[in-house]
């Protein structure tokens, strides 16, 4: 791999090992590696059709003494296997997981880049029965598998312009803490429109009169030792990057407060001079928000910059994930 692959697309280009194991109906298979592009399914696949899918996401970060480690792997693993849960699909065992991530990791190691580039691994869970029938009747066969990708920046440089959608839910209540491939799909008429008649960046979900979340990112309001955040429900997906700013802005001793956030809440913090909000997730890492587009009206937040307080936290996770300093999350 010759290309600066931290400047390509955010998830373009793909190692060449494929960590997989299949679920026969009965018990999973080894783990074996194989070529990315071996792997098929047929256009009968019970995935394609009734999307029973999931999947998760993660990173590799090179460390000081050049291996690679994954970031509170563990957390992934758990809500995977409640993704799996939730939408009927045999549940993979945590040893298995395991193993499937280390080997995407250890197999990919050369092509991880130094930071900021880092290895994102996307572990993916299908449904595989060849049966177009079976619209109400799980899948009793998967594959598990894990790709990697070698990754630079997934946010652009400028502070994030976005559309607050008022009227819309991102998904159902039930399903947004589900990682599933659905979900996204649900969301991206709104997001091309938004960004087509607003130049947004990512549209911030409010339907049930509070914030959730963003398409692919939890929504964070900052204020000089001071965040606020959605309580999580089962309608938007409990952060594995939320979690940890929010132990490390606990441990900041700022105060911290998982609660309901309206619209008028938003207003409100946007109006502060030192007010901030920021995305937080494992590709977006935290990134600042600048305006708020709230039933057409364009609204700054704060300084309309990337503020102190994102920019603190944010470096602070990344030396962490970088093992550049220790953190014990729980
Ligand atoms: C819809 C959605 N919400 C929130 C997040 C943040 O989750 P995490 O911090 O575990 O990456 C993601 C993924 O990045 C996401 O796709």
């Amino acid at each position: 791999m010759t290309q600066d692959v931290t400047q390509a697309p955010f998830g373009s280009v793909f190692g060449e090992h494929l960590p997989i194991a299949r679920f026969d109906g009965q018990r999973w298979s080894s783990a074996q590696v194989v070529p990315l592009n071996s792997v098929h399914f047929g256009p009968q696949t019970h995935a394609l059709h009734y999307a029973s899918a999931c999947f998760e996401g993660l990173k590799g970060h090179r460390q000081p003494d050049g291996s690679v480690a994954m970031f509170r792997a563990d957390k992934n693993i758990t809500r995977f296997q409640g993704s799996a849960e939730r939408l009927v699909l045999p549940v993979p065992p945590t040893a298995l997981c395991e193993e499937l991530f280390s080997l995407a990791v250890s197999r990919n190691a050369d092509i991880t880049p130094a930071a900021p580039g880092s290895l994102y691994l996307r572990p993916t869970l299908i449904g595989t029965d060849p049966n177009v029938g079976a619209a109400g009747r799980p899948s009793k066969t998967a594959a598990l598998y894990v790709i990697a990708s070698p990754v630079g920046e997934y946010l652009p440089s400028h502070p994030l312009r976005i559309l607050v959608e008022t009227q819309v839910p991102r998904t159902t209540p039930q399903f947004g803490v589900v990682k599933a491939g659905a979900n996204y799909c649900m969301a991206l008429g709104l997001l091309t429109r938004a960004r087509q008649d607003w130049n947004a960046d990512q549209v911030l979900f409010a339907a049930a009169g509070a914030i959730e979340e963003t398409g692919a990112a939890n929504f964070l309001l900052l204020d000089e030792g001071h965040l606020v955040t959605p309580a999580q429900t089962d309608a938007f997906l409990h952060g594995i990057t939320r979690d940890s700013l929010l132990q490390l802005a606990r441990a900041r001793q700022w105060t911290v407060e998982e609660r309901e956030v309206t619209i008028d809440d938003l207003r409100a913090w946007a109006a502060r001079p030192t007010g901030e909000m920021a995305l937080s997730g494992t590709a977006a890492i935290l990134g600042g928000v600048g305006e708020l587009i709230i039933d057409g009206e364009v609204v700054r937040v704060g300084t309309g910059q990337t503020g102190p307080s994102t920019k603190a936290l944010r470096a602070e996770l990344q030396s962490i994930q970088r093992g550049e300093r220790s953190f014990e999350f729980r």
